[in-house]
């Protein structure tokens, strides 16, 4: 893939992503509920080349022929992927669909498996935006989360992709337990001063099935409370505000222009391929979106590709209202909010003027001239319920 292209500018248009995921991290980070697997045997990434570029074909023939907006390849940790092994999918990805020169093409990576030498292999393959997953800035929390770097690695792997990549964007976890508004803030200047134009700033979540989650049910992990959070929240919109990156989604900041491509096609609700293990699809067949899932074990969806073509393990065209609750989830979380004739055109309905209605009233959405809608201020803080109403 071409490497010196500029970046195509946002068309506001949603877009066709194509998602790849590289299922294995060196070690399970105790918060984290996402597809990701520890192999003590290296793995065999000739043999998992083979099977993304197989399922790449499978999906390719469900997708029909798409200019592709963005490339994504998340994880796991795909910084552990050999740089043949990018350059084969990247290549691929070309092989089966339209990719213009200067799409965006981000790839993850963990401050503990960052090497120079890698580094430069991805972007001669072809990415050019980093996201990494720095997750704190003091050594103290780095351990609570049990991650295998230090701020000192953190703030390397930082260095050496502001040096390589054209983007970069790192993510932090907050509303750690006891976390004042006072260290958040101190924290979150720091961070600033690392980024060149994009942020990830998730709240700690505890998701079912972790570590953390027995923790907490057992009372030994106590995170911030409703009103502690939201504290939390407020003094991150202020201060990315201020800073000249704002918030373009509930968790995403960036500066005007440095958006990711890719995380707006999901928001948008756009169409998207998903490879490798684990991996989720949306694709449009006239007016319905076929959703495909794959097999989440490695190992099992290594077997089914081979043997099938693809790992699909769930695939289902989507109904008006799935589609139309998909869409709110979705677009309610951006600042830019929703467009009223696609809600339209995937709802087959009109929103319940009522609902709409009592939402106005109280200030939790607004109109943005006549086709678009979006989440207040006081409306993001209760997204979910905001989202609820609307879609019942
Ligand atoms: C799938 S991870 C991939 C990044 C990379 N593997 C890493 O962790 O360095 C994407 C991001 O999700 C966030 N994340 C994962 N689990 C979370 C949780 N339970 N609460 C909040 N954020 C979470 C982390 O910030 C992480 O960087
Ligand atoms: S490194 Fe990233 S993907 Fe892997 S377990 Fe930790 S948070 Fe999850």
């Amino acid at each position: 893939m071409t490497r010196d292209a500029k970046l195509l500018p946002d068309t506001g248009e949603p877009g066709f992503g194509v998602y790849v995921h590289w299922p294995f991290c060196a070690a399970k980070c105790p918060y984290c509920d996402f597809n990701s697997h520890v192999r003590h045997q290296p793995v065999d990434q000739e043999r998992f080349t083979a099977a993304f570029l197989k399922e790449m074909a499978s999906m390719r023939a469900l997708s029909g022929p798409k200019t592709v907006t963005s490339v994504f390849l998340g994880g796991g940790t795909p910084s552990l992927m050999k740089p043949e092994t990018v350059s084969a999918i990247l290549d691929g990805i070309a092989r089966h669909w339209h990719v213009p020169d200067g799409i965006e093409i981000t790839m993850e990576a963990n401050p503990s498996s960052v090497e120079a030498e890698r580094f430069r292999g991805y972007r001669a393959a072809g990415v050019n935006r980093v996201s990494m997953g720095v997750q704190a800035l003091n050594d103290r929390d780095l351990k609570f989360l049990g991650r295998l770097h230090n701020v000192d690695d953190a703030l390397k792997a930082i260095r050496l992709a502001r040096e390589i990549f054209p983007r970069m964007s790192f993510d932090l976890i907050y509303a750690r337990p006891n976390q004042t508004v006072e260290e958040w803030e101190r924290e979150l200047r720091q961070a600033i001063s690392y980024a060149v134009d994009h942020l990830s700033l998730y709240q700690l979540t505890i998701e079912e099935g972790t570590p953390f989650y027995g923790l907490h049910k057992a009372g030994k992990l106590i995170v911030p409370d409703g009103d502690q959070s939201a504290l939390l929240y407020e003094a991150t919109q202020e201060i990315t505000e201020r800073e000249g990156m704002p918030a373009y989604e509930v968790s995403n900041h960036a500066r005007p222009g440095a958006e990711s491509r890719h995380n707006l096609t999901y928001w948008r609700y756009g169409d998207y391929a998903g490879i490798g293990p684990g991996a989720h699809g949306r694709l449009t067949h006239g007016p319905k979106k076929l959703a495909t899932a794959t097999e989440r074990k490695p190992e099992t969806w290594l077997e089914l590709v081979e043997s099938d073509g693809h790992g699909i393990a769930d695939q289902e065209m989507l109904g008006y209202d799935e589609q139309a609750d998909e869409l709110l989830l979705m677009g309610l979380r951006l600042k830019e909010g929703i467009d009223l004739v696609r809600w339209r055109q995937f709802s087959g309905r009109d929103l319940d003027p009522e609902r709409e209605g009592f939402l106005l009233e109280h200030g939790f959405i607004e109109r943005l001239g006549n086709s678009r809608l979006r989440c207040t201020p006081a409306g993001m803080l209760i997204l979910d319920s905001v989202v609820a109403d609307l879609a019942r």
